[in-house]
């Protein structure tokens, strides 16, 4: 049998990280959250004042780490632990530009496939192109709406500029955001979390 990957994608603020967090919990697994990797790009260019067409080269010189527990994902950048500074909304804005960069792609998804199974692994294209052999599959929607609701509660901004936010960066991610042609399709617009986790658990137990 392949190795135990479990691949949650899905649009920004679709409940992704959540579910792939208590997923793994519920596992006894560790979960990787391939967003951060990218939010990281994207505080790596904004702190060097790089545009995303020239992060390519500020990636050679940095160290980027992505160290997965079973409760959260701690990121560093030169050894710096970054991940407080993941979510703000300059990196919101920023990320989906860096993600377009094939050069930053790449890059990511080397830094993923080195991480050793099993785990739950989060983001838009895990399934689809990072890990294609993963053993479960999922693909979690809800309607933007819905999803801006829920990430007015993380975020310092209200719920018309997070809609705002979710719809661009819906738009800038449609290319790597196709759901894989074998992950099951929840969506989550009426679930709330625990009932998000008991379906795909459901769906682990018998697929
Ligand atoms: O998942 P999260 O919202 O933290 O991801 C931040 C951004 O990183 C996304 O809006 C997208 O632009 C990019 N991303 C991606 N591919 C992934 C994960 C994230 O392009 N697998």
């Amino acid at each position: 049998k392949a190795p135990l990957i479990i691949t949650i994608d899905g649009p920004s603020a679709s409940g992704k990280t959540s579910v792939a967090r208590r997923v793994a919990e519920r596992l006894g697994i560790p979960y990787v959250s391939s967003g951060l990797l990218y939010r990281a790009v994207a505080l790596l260019g904004l702190r060097e004042g790089a545009s995303p067409e020239e992060i390519e080269a500020h990636l050679e010189r940095h160290h980027l780490e992505l160290r997965p527990t079973p409760k959260e994902n701690r990121v560093y950048l030169d050894g710096e632990e970054v991940s407080a500074a993941l979510h703000s909304l300059e990196v919101d804005r920023r990320v989906s530009a860096v993600a377009q960069r094939p050069s930053v792609r790449a890059y990511v998804n080397q830094v993923l496939r080195q991480i050793p199974p099993p785990f739950v692994v989060d983001g838009r294209d895990m399934g689809s192109v990072v890990f294609p052999q993963a053993r479960h599959k999922f693909y979690l929607t809800a309607q933007p709406e819905v999803r801006a609701r829920r990430r007015v509660s993380e975020r310092e901004a209200d719920f018309r500029t997070i809609l705002g936010d979710i719809l661009r960066r819906d738009a800038a991610d449609q290319k790597q955001s196709a759901p894989a042609p074998d992950a099951v399709v929840l969506d989550t617009s009426r679930l709330g979390l625990e009932e998000v986790v008991e379906a795909v658990l459901e769906h682990l137990r018998d697929p």
